[in-house]
C-alpha cells in the first residue's frame, strides 16, 4: 500500500465509508437522497466504479471491497473526482449484503471480474453460489438487473448455471434487452485489461430479478 493510500483510509474512508454493522442501514439517509442505486461488489482499484459514478450523477453506488490498498485507491479518485455519490464499505461483501443492505434496496448488482478460483476444488470459494444470489435477489428490487462480467469461460459457465437454479428469481437477459440502460454501463476495468493481454474473451452476463410470486419473497 502507498503513502497517499494509507493516509487515505486514515482521512477520507470517514467521508466516503460506511462503517460495518450488523443492522439494516437507511441508503436514503446515508446518501440525503432516494436515487436509482447500484451496487459494486469487489471493486478492485475503483477506477471502473469512478468512471461510472462520474457519468451518472444521478446515480448513487456502493462499493464493497476487501482489498485495502484499492479501497485507499479509490478514496483518493473519489476525491479527486469530487465526486458525492459513491460510498464504500470495507469489508466481505457476504457479510454486507446479509447484514447491512436492506430488501429491494438496489437496482443493480454488478459483479465485476470476481476471483475466479479456476482449481476445480476451489469452486466453493467462488462468490456465485445459490445462497448469494438468493441474498442478491434479496436485495434488488423487482426487474433490477445483476450484471457478472468475467474472462475465464469456466466461470462464465458456473455463473450461468448458478442463475439457472433459480428460474423463479431470475431471468437471462441478452445486450438487445438492455436497450441502453444506464444501470448495464460498464467501463473496462483493471482485470479485464490483464484478462485480454492473457488472451481470453471477455464475458458480461446480464440477469433481471423476477417480481416474486405472492407470499414467496426471496429469502
Ligand atoms: C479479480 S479482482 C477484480 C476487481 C475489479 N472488479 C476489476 O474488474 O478490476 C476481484 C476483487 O474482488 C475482491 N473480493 C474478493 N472477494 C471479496 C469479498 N468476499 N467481498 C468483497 N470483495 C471481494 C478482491 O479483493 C479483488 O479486489
Amino acid at each position: 500500500m502507498t503513502q497517499a493510500q494509507r493516509r487515505a483510509l486514515v482521512m477520507l474512508l470517514p467521508r466516503y465509508g460506511l462503517p460495518y454493522e450488523e443492522r439494516r442501514i437507511d441508503l436514503a439517509q446515508v446518501f440525503g437522497r432516494d436515487a436509482r442505486r447500484v451496487l459494486d461488489i469487489g471493486f478492485g482499484d475503483g477506477e471502473a466504479l469512478v468512471t461510472t459514478a462520474a457519468h451518472h450523477p444521478d446515480i448513487d453506488y456502493v462499493g464493497v471491497e476487501i482489498h485495502e490498498p484499492g479501497i485507499g485507491h479509490l478514496l483518493l479518485l473519489l476525491e479527486r473526482a469530487g465526486l458525492d455519490n459513491v460510498r464504500v464499505v470495507p469489508r466481505d461483501a457476504v457479510d454486507v449484503i446479509e447484514q447491512m443492505l436492506g430488501d429491494a434496496s438496489f437496482d443493480a448488482v454488478n459483479l465485476f471480474f470476481p476471483d475466479p478460483w479456476p482449481k476445480k476444488r476451489h469452486h466453493k470459494r467462488r462468490l456465485v453460489q445459490p445462497d448469494f444470489l438468493r441474498q442478491c435477489a434479496r436485495i434488488l428490487k423487482e426487474g433490477g438487473l445483476m450484471h457478472v462480467a468475467t474472462d475465464w469461460a469456466n466461470y462464465a459457465e458456473h455463473t450461468r448455471e448458478a442463475f439457472g437454479t433459480a428460474p423463479e428469481t431470475f431471468e437471462a437477459l441478452t445486450e438487445d434487452d438492455l436497450d441502453g440502460n444506464p444501470l448495464a454501463f460498464r467501463p473496462p476495468t483493471k482485470f479485464e485489461r490483464r484478462g485480454q493481454r492473457l488472451g481470453h474473451d471477455v464475458v458480461d452476463l446480464y440477469f433481471r430479478r423476477l417480481p416474486s410470486a405472492r407470499g414467496s419473497e426471496a429469502r
